[in-house]
């Protein structure tokens, strides 16, 4: 993939390594992260720096590595990514679709403000994010 950057940029008449390195760069650069506050299954709280650009789901499951099973990987089949967000974080993510409120009326422990986290996708207008996983 770096290979093809470089490349491209070159074709482009972009030649130069200093030209190819800095578009490198912006192309790998780490992406932003947002705070978002856990509570998790046993009560406890934790923050954890989720990235940008993935969903809520992948930032639990992967990247913090908190008991959140997301088993058909965010396909909205499974339920099981399943979260409680506090009354102003739902209010700062988008609607949910038909599909995920249908599922989420099959689920445990659901409150009007619960999320299938495989749906909400971080961005920084959810930096802040409260976040509470079920307790089954
Ligand atoms: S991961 Fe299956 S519904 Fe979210």
């Amino acid at each position: 993939m770096r290979r093809w950057c470089l490349r491209s940029r070159q074709r482009a008449g972009l030649a130069g390594a200093a030209n190819a390195l800095t578009a490198c760069t912006l192309l790998y650069s780490t992406r932003g992260k947002v705070k978002v506050h856990v509570k998790t299954r046993d009560g406890m709280c934790q923050d954890i720096d989720a990235p940008v650009g993935i969903t809520l789901m992948e930032a639990l499951r992967d990247v913090a590595k908190l008991d959140v099973a997301g088993s058909c990987n965010g396909n909205v089949e499974c339920g099981t990514c399943h979260v409680h967000l506090s009354e102003a974080s739902f209010e700062k993510t988008p609607a949910p679709s038909e599909r995920e409120v249908d599922l989420l009326a099959k689920a445990l422990e659901v409150l009007e403000t619960s999320r299938l986290s495989c749906q909400v996708v971080v961005s920084e207008k959810l930096d802040g994010l409260e976040v509470e996983l079920p307790t089954y």
